[in-house]
C-alpha cells in the first residue's frame, strides 16, 4: 500500500476548468474522502490519479514514485465505479477472478484468491451466478472483490454506494470502513454525500470549482469550516448564514442582522478591526439555537449565561424526526432553522426566543467568503 500525492494538479476540457492547482496528500493506509457538489472536479481528479485522464498540468505520485507517465495498466490501482461496471456474461467467480487471468495466474492461485476475498466480502456462496441475479448490493460487493484481489497499492472509489437504497447504503458504509481497516489499504473516496464523508473519512477534501477549499479531519471540518460553502455544504440542516453590517453597541463589536444583533467575540474583534471589515455573515448550526433557558437553567447553561445574541421568532414549519424536531423559525423576515429536541413539541406559530453561545457563531467575509476570527 502506498500513499498518493497529487502535486499542483490542474485539468482544462476546453473552456472548462475542472481542476484547478490541486495539491493533496493521502498517507498511507489512510481512508481519505473527496466531498463536493456535483461537477466540482471529483471524478476528474480520480482519472487523473488511476492515469484515465491526463493533468493539463501537475505530477501524481504513488509512494515515493513519480507516476504521470506511466499508463493505467501500471500504475497498479483499483478503481471501483458507482455503476459497478461488472460483465453480465460472467459469474461471480469469471467476475472476480478476470483482472488475475488477465495477468496469467496460475488457475489454483486464483481458485484461492478468489474464495479469500469473495469469502471477506460474504459472497462465497453467489460465486456462479451471474450479475444480473444479484441485488443491488450483492452487485457493488463482487466489485469490490475484483478490486481487491489483485491487491492494489491503493483504491479508488467513485460514489460507490450511490446506486444502493438508503439502508443498503448504510450497511455498506460500515463495511466499507472495515474493510478498508482490515486490509490496511489506502482508500480514496469520492462522494457528494456528506454523510458519507463525515462517516467514513479518517480525514475529508472539500472540492468546489475544481479548486480544493479544506482539507482536515471530519470533525474539525464541522466545527471550524474554512469558509462559507464548506460552512454551507456540510451538515443537515445546513448552516443558517445571515449577513448584516457591524455596529458597536454597548462596548461591544456585533452583527446586525435583519433577525437581531449576533455579538461577535473579542478574538474575532480584533481580526475584523485588523482587517478593515463593515461587514459579516454570520452562521449559526441549527443545533447551536437552543431556547433560552429560564433562570434556574441558566447556571448550567453557557449559552444561557452570556448568550451571543438571542434570536425572538415564530415557528413557521416543524419536521418533526421523531428523535428531533427541525423548526423554521421567521425572525425579522428571515428564516433561521432551529434543530430542537422532540419535546417540547413546537407549535406552528409559537414564538420562540433561540440563545447562541459566543463559541457557536461563525464570521465569514461577504466578499472572499473566507472564515475570520478563531
Ligand atoms: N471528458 C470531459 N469533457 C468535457 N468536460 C468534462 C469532461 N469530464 C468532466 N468534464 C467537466 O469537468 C467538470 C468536473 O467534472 P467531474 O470531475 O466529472 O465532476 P464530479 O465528479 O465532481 O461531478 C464538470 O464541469 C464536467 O462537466
Ligand atoms: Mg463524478
Amino acid at each position: 500500500m502506498a500513499r498518493v500525492y497529487f502535486e499542483e494538479i490542474s485539468k482544462r476540457f476546453g473552456g472548462t476548468h475542472a481542476l484547478r492547482d490541486l495539491t493533496l496528500e493521502v498517507d498511507d493506509e489512510e481512508f481519505f474522502v473527496l466531498l463536493g457538489p456535483s461537477g466540482c472536479g471529483k471524478t476528474t481528479a480520480l482519472r487523473i490519479a488511476a492515469g484515465l485522464e491526463e493533468p493539463t498540468a501537475g505530477a501524481i505520485y504513488i509512494g515515493d514514485r513519480d507516476v504521470s507517465f506511466v499508463p493505467a495498466k501500471d500504475r497498479d490501482l483499483a478503481m471501483v465505479f458507482q455503476n459497478y461496471a461488472l460483465y453480465p456474461h460472467m459469474s461471480v467467480r469469471d467476475n472476480v477472478a478476470f483482472g488475475l487471468r488477465m495477468r496469467g495466474y496460475a488457475r489454483d492461485e486464483i481458485e484461492r484468491l478468489v474464495q479469500e476475498v469473495t469469502a471477506t466480502l460474504g459472497i462465497a456462496d453467489l460465486l456462479d451466478r451471474k450479475p444480473g441475479q444479484l441485488s443491488g448490493g450483492q452487485r457493488q460487493r463482487v466489485a469490490l472483490g475484483r478490486a481487491m484481489v489483485r491487491r492494489p497499492q491503493a483504491f479508488l472509489m467513485d460514489e460507490p454506494l450511490s446506486n444502493l437504497d438508503s439502508k443498503m447504503r448504510v450497511q455498506m458504509r460500515a463495511e466499507l470502513v472495515r474493510l478498508q481497516r482490515d486490509l490496511a489499504a489506502t482508500f480514496i473516496y469520492v462522494t457528494h454525500d456528506q454523510v458519507e464523508a463525515m462517516t467514513m473519512g479518517q480525514r475529508i477534501a472539500v472540492l468546489e470549482g475544481g479548486k480544493l477549499q479544506q482539507v482536515g479531519l471530519p470533525q474539525d471540518v464541522y466545527d471550524r469550516p474554512a469558509n462559507r460553502f464548506v460552512a454551507e455544504f456540510i451538515g443537515s440542516p445546513a448552516m443558517n448564514v445571515l449577513e448584516g453590517d457591524l455596529v458597536v453597541e454597548g462596548g461591544h463589536t456585533a452583527v446586525r442582522t435583519p433577525a437581531g444583533l449576533v455579538r461577535v467575540s473579542d478574538a474575532a474583534s480584533a481580526d475584523v478591526r485588523e482587517q478593515n471589515i463593515t461587514s459579516l455573515a454570520v452562521g449559526i448550526r441549527p443545533e447551536h439555537l437552543t431556547p433560552e433557558a429560564t433562570e434556574s437553567a441558566a447556571a448550567t447553561s453557557a449559552a444561557a449565561a452570556s448568550p451571543a445574541a438571542i434570536i425572538e421568532g415564530q415557528a413557521d414549519l416543524v419536521e418533526s424526526l421523531g428523535s428531533e424536531q427541525h423548526v423554521t423559525v421567521v425572525a425579522g423576515g428571515w428564516s433561521v432553522v432551529a434543530n430542537l429536541p422532540s419535546s417540547p413539541r413546537i407549535e406552528r406559530g409559537a414564538t420562540l426566543r433561540l440563545a447562541v453561545a459566543a463559541e457557536h457563531v461563525h464570521l465569514f467575509d461577504i466578499e472572499s467568503g473566507e472564515r475570520v476570527g478563531p
